[in-house]
């Protein structure tokens, strides 16, 4: 057997994390023949509920699982000592009445020490996706924390939001989902992001062929992607997480293979100017890869609609980083 890959999480005892952990051990990323080594991290109270997590993890007999180390929030360089991926899950969510600017320096105090001790403790070349929102800009915070690690290793995830709107799609289409392909997130993940209608295909035609109603594509399809998280926190009396921790494990897999002719995958990326998007956010873009170093996807076209979309998304992240400016490495 190869040597373990290390798979660090935070907030490993939330409810992405459990539904996130069980897939990650039993081989369902790296294949039957490739062991991983789970480092859990989460706060100091949750250590009795993650050790609970632990035992549920033994009890699979995982083949495929070489081991658990856990480590509390205190002692952060121990929970991503020498990670090659880090899932940075664990997040403050929003409690009623709070102002997303408050969010988002409550969860900067959290991204400053984790992008330090991601410096100091993981491994060479570790790559981090940032799940726990606000999620573009909990990343921008970790990543100016931590100058050793390549600004091409950090990802947010956008993936759910392109997942959820590959459905939509499939469903107005009445085809399958997996004849969706090539569609783009762009932005934040947030309710300003926007999903690329006009560049997605389905069964290999553009989607404004595909679908003739217009109107759905610009109004209800787009409002229905960009408020499913609110949609399933009132159904279900509690935020998305099986889902999420799906989108999760489709992003470690998508940076990690090669991405198939003709698709794409959704990431929000450290901007370099692309599509004169302003440098150094974090900004969701169509990417591909071949499994070891990624690209933005470039020659897209937008129309004014799709443009004004991208922009306002686009601002809200520049809003975001001004927010956060002083806690900035
Ligand atoms: P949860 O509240 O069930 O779990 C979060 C866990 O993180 C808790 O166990 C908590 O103790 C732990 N935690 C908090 N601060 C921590 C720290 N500094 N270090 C280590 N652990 C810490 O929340 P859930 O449902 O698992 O969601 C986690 C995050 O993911 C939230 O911020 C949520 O908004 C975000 N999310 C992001 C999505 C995306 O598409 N990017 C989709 C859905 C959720």
């Amino acid at each position: 057997m190869s040597k373990p890959v290390r798979i660090a999480v935070t907030g490993a005892a939330g409810q992405i994390g459990y539904a996130l952990l069980f897939r990650l051990a039993s081989g369902e990323v790296f294949g039957p023949d490739q062991p991983v080594h789970l480092n859990l991290i989460e706060l100091p109270h949750a250590m009795d509920a993650l050790g609970g997590v632990v035992m549920e993890l033994d009890d699979c007999a995982f083949p495929t699982l070489e081991g658990v180390t856990t480590a509390d929030s205190d002692h952060l360089e121990d929970g991503f000592r020498d990670a090659d991926y880090v899932m940075c899950v664990g997040s403050v969510p929003r409690k009623q009445g709070m102002e997303r600017a408050d969010l988002l320096k409550v969860n900067g105090g959290i991204f400053g020490p984790t992008g330090r001790a991601i410096d100091a403790a993981a491994a060479e070349n570790v790559k981090v996706i940032v799940v726990g929102n606000p999620c573009n800009t909990n990343c921008l915070i970790a990543m100016s924390h931590a100058p050793r690690v390549p600004r091409e290793n950090w990802f947010a995830m956008t993936r759910l939001d392109q997942n959820r709107a590959k459905s939509q799609l499939a469903q107005k289409a009445g085809v399958g989902v997996g004849d969706v392909n090539s569609l783009a997130i762009w932005g934040n993940h947030s309710p300003t992001m926007y999903p690329d209608f006009d560049h997605a295909r389905i069964k290999g035609t553009p989607v404004p062929q595909a679908i003739s109603d217009h109107d759905w594509l610009k109004g209800e399809f787009l409002t229905t992607v960009q408020q499913r998280g609110a949609a399933i926190i009132k159904a279900r009396g509690a935020s998305s997480a099986a889902s999420a921790a799906n989108a999760a494990l489709d992003t470690l897999k998508d940076i990690t293979r090669p991405t198939p002719e003709g698709e794409v995958f959704s990431a929000a990326i450290c901007s370099t100017g692309q599509y004169g998007i302003e440098e150094g956010i974090m900004c969701s873009m169509p990417l591909r890869t071949d499994g070891t170093t990624w690209q933005v996807v470039e020659g897209w076209e937008h129309d004014e609609f799709a443009q004004a979309k991208i922009q306002a998304s686009v601002d809200e992240l520049k809003s975001e980083r001004d927010t956060v400016r002083d806690l900035l490495g």
